[in-house]
């Protein structure tokens, strides 16, 4: 079962670890710590187990006006091709409902066919490319959209077993 919840400042060590091996270039600890109190983003992370490591994997969307934008998704090595990154993107689209985001865009490198093969599946379409987008190394960027009509249907929400909203208060 994989459970999704709400990051906390306790994940970030397990968080910068997947992300140093996984994402170039990775953010810094400042950084991904000032999205954990946003109260426009969603972060959350993936576990086995509520509130035990290890952790799987953890996604990054935020709010922008009336659209948002996926910043961040990655999955563990040891993890992946097991529907993890399917439920942290399910939960992170069914936030965009819950806060009237509209399309959600997202950039991608162009080689990346695991990402481009998971937001396919999740209702995105290509919009352009953006040459030379990327730094080490070089690469083209694809920007991506979904807009509410891009409807996402299938088993995928229901790999959702548990999700706590995004409010720090609680
Ligand atoms: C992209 C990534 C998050 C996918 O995580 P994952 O947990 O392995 O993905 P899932 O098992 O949930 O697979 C979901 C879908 O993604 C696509 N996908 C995943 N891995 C893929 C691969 N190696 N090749 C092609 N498509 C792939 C498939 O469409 C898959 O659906 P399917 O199993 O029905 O075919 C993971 O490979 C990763 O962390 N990559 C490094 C970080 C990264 O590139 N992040 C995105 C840019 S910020």
């Amino acid at each position: 079962m994989i459970v999704i919840e709400a990051a906390a400042e306790s994940d970030l060590p397990q968080i910068i670890e997947i992300e140093q091996e996984a994402i170039a270039p990775p953010w810094t600890h400042g950084a991904l710590l000032g999205e954990i109190y946003r109260e426009d983003s969603f972060f959350a992370v993936a576990r086995l187990d509520p509130r035990s490591p290890p952790l799987l994997g953890f996604v990054i969307l935020r709010r922008m006006g009336d659209d948002g934008e996926l910043l961040q998704i990655a999955v563990d090595k040891a993890a992946r091709r097991r529907g993890v990154a399917d439920s942290l993107m399910a939960a992170a689209l069914e936030f965009t409902k819950e806060a009237s985001a509209g399309t959600i865009f997202l950039e991608v490198r162009k080689t990346n066919e695991a990402a481009v093969g998971l937001y396919k599946k999740h209702g995105f379409k290509t919009v352009r490319t953006r040459k030379d987008y990327y730094s080490s190394p070089v690469e083209d960027a694809i920007v991506m959209k979904r807009t509410r009509k891009d409807y996402c249907s299938g088993p995928v929400e229901d790999a959702i077993v548990m999700k706590r909203s995004v409010d720090h208060g609680s």
